[in-house]
């Protein structure tokens, strides 16, 4: 019986070793040849947030800014300490906003919603180094459903978006941050809102579908800074909503999924070259996602988690798209099922996401990292 015991104590002491030894592999592994990728719940923020916005800093920490229940503050999140930081509150709550990091560092909050549902034009910069949050000129417009792109000029350029509850503007706008002023730029052809807006390798603004559904919403536009106007581009093969778009290493335009009453979710992705202006169908996603986010990997592929699923319930899943290969392959499903939160690849190269909804429309605070799959 004792000795029983010895051999037991023996056989657990040599179990517990080799499951350390287990666990050490896949830290120091340059010389095995891949590592599963992987979901891992983080801290989680102080608030839960839906429809927030969320932006890397240059100095790789992510910023936070607002999102549902209506929420005036912000949160820092430090990838080195793993800790989640308030910030002090914007001058307004706000959702369906935009977040821009600045060539300076600083960035720039416009439009949104606030809590009495009020559409707003007001905007305000976030300074990192001082944690502090500075009025600016408002925006012509209130706007909700918009895009915000920094140009290769440093200023920003503002796209349509719902300016009231009835009407969608195809008025744009641009913040210059030198002058800290806004001045009104080229009307697109079409009122938009709820579409994606991507800076192309050669400076031009790619404005991607959106809504009103009423239109057959597969066409594009394409902003020049240098003469300020708008032309319509090349349409693409199916009318999208809330679909993802990310600028892949190559330069061109990877659009996935999003929504439409004619089609309802879509799994088809397509790619905008821009040396062609073409539109080419590409691999489909293992399923229907509108509402996922979307960010490139370290080694040009791309990341897509999460999707609306209707019925106020959201997807779990992700998928990974391979520009070498036109193939999307399903990875890891998230800890939680999410839609309207957030996805940022940071510096270390893993993906934060944020907040969002669950199923019947549970609001989280939680947030996960994605450490990708490391082949050598
Ligand atoms: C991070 O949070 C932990 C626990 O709340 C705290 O002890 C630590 O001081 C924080 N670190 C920083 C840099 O804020
Ligand atoms: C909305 O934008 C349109 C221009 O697209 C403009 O005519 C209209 O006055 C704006 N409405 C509001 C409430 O700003
Ligand atoms: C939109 O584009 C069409 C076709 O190019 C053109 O006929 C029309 O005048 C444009 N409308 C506006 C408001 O720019
Ligand atoms: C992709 O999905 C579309 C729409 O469901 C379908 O028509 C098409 O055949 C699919 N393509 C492939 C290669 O499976
Ligand atoms: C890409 O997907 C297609 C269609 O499913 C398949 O035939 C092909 O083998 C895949 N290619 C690679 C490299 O996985
Ligand atoms: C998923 O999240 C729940 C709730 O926070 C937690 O209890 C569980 O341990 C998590 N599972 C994993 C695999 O992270």
């Amino acid at each position: 019986m004792r000795n029983c015991q010895i051999y037991t104590f023996a056989f657990a002491l040599t179990l517990m070793l080799m499951i350390d030894l287990a666990n050490c592999v896949p830290v120091n592994l340059d010389n095995i040849d891949a590592v599963p990728s992987k979901w891992s719940n983080i801290k989680s923020m102080n608030r839960v947030r839906i429809y927030h916005t969320a932006s890397l800093l240059k100095d790789g920490k992510l910023l936070v800014a607002g999102g549902s229940d209506y929420y005036a503050d912000a949160e820092v999140y430090d990838p080195v300490t793993g800790n989640w930081t308030l910030t002090e509150s914007m001058s307004a709550s706000r959702c369906w906003h935009t977040e821009t990091v600045l060539e300076n560092g600083k960035v720039l909050i416009t439009g949104g919603q606030d809590e009495t549902v009020n559409y707003l034009n007001t905007a305000e910069l976030f300074d990192p180094s001082e944690r502090k949050w500075k009025r600016i000129p408002n925006m012509r417009y209130k706007r909700i459903w918009h895009t915000a792109t920094l140009l290769k000029n440093g200023k920003v350029l503002i796209v349509g978006g719902d300016n009231d509850s009835t009407s969608t503007t195809n008025g744009c706008e641009i913040y210059d941050p030198v002058k800290n002023s806004w001045s009104v730029t080229g009307s697109m052809n079409h009122t938009r809102s709820q579409h994606t807006a991507v800076l192309l390798n050669n400076g031009k603004v790619l404005v991607i579908g959106g809504s009103p559904v009423t239109d057959n919403f597969n066409n594009c536009e394409l902003y020049d800074p240098l003469t300020e106007k708008w032309t319509l581009s090349a349409s693409m093969n199916y009318p999208r909503i809330y679909q993802a778009s990310v600028v892949l290493k190559n330069g061109k335009v990877l659009v996935a999924g999003g929504w439409h009453p004619g089609y309802s979710d879509h799994k088809t992705t397509e790619l905008y070259d821009p040396s062609t202006k073409i539109w080419t169908l590409t691999g489909n996603m293992t399923q229907e996602r509108d509402e996922s986010t979307i960010s490139l990997l370290e080694d040009d592929k791309v990341l897509v988690a999460g999707a609306d699923k209707g019925s106020l319930h959201s997807s779990s899943s992700a998928e990974v798209y391979d520009p070498l290969t036109g193939n999307w392959t399903a990875v890891d499903d998230m800890n939680y099922s999410r839609a309207g939160h957030t996805q940022n690849t940071l510096k270390n190269g893993k993906v934060l996401v944020t907040g969002g909804y669950g199923n019947g429309y549970d609001f989280y605070s939680s947030a996960e990292v994605y450490t990708p799959q490391k082949t050598h």
